[in-house]
């Protein structure tokens, strides 16, 4: 599978959130959001007010990382062809989940912390769209990226060779090679991405990256 790099937007103010967003726009299909309550993990990001009245985007569509307790109730908030990853840790009900995300119009993944063992993962591996395996503890960006976590990729590329395989956390020229030859197809950065003053060509460099090459 071609490798797809995600930009993902780590905000605390909706001008931060809009600023990032015009930044990344045009370049990818795709953009991460990061959403954080302040519970699920000890950070805090934009809330459900400042992502109702997001700009739809004509070129791209937005991938919803949900850090929160209690993601149905949000989703159901959000209308939208998005992309919503769904932490395992906090399910209750996978059918209200499910139920949510039909209701939005949108499509459902789920993401596994480093410390979960992937046997929690897999009795929903085949009713979602895509897997994202998180190669830091959530929370906050510029973290160093758990290369152990290549392991949980490469079970999953073996069971499911067709399927959407996403790695978020410390992602960068130096990381991305070995979780895409571990099987991830979806390599979300924020750093690698935001800190650079060139946001295309950081996206070009990671991806030749992932490929093998060379950065220049
Ligand atoms: C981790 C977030 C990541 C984070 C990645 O808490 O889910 O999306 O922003 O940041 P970098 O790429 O800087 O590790």
């Amino acid at each position: 599978m071609e490798p797809v790099v995600i930009p993902a937007i780590l905000a605390r103010t909706r001008e931060e959130l809009l600023q990032r967003i015009s930044q990344v726009n045009g370049l990818v299909g795709e953009i991460q959001l990061d959403i954080m309550d302040g519970d699920f993990v000890p950070n805090k990001t934009v809330g459900l007010d400042d992502l109702v009245s997001i700009p739809v985007l004509k070129n791209a569509r937005y991938e919803f990382h949900w850090m929160v307790r209690n993601p149905e109730k949000w989703i159901e908030r959000i209308p939208g062809s998005h992309m919503h990853l769904v932490h395992v840790e906090t399910i209750k009900s996978f059918e209200e989940i499910e139920a949510a995300v039909r209701k939005s119009g949108g499509r459902l993944g789920i993401a596994i912390n480093p410390e979960t063992p992937l046997e929690a993962l897999l009795p929903f591996a085949s009713k979602v769209q895509r897997i994202l395996v998180m190669t830091v503890h959530p929370g906050f960006s510029g973290q160093k990226y758990i290369a152990e976590m290549e392991k949980k990729i490469r079970v999953l590329r073996a069971k499911f060779p067709k399927l959407d395989i996403e790695v978020d956390g410390g992602v960068n020229l130096e990381t991305i090679r070995g979780a895409y030859a571990a099987g991830a197809n979806i390599l979300a950065a924020a750093s690698a991405i935001f800190a650079s003053p060139d946001k295309k060509s950081a996206i070009e460099k990671l991806r030749a990256c992932a490929l093998g090459g060379g950065t220049q």
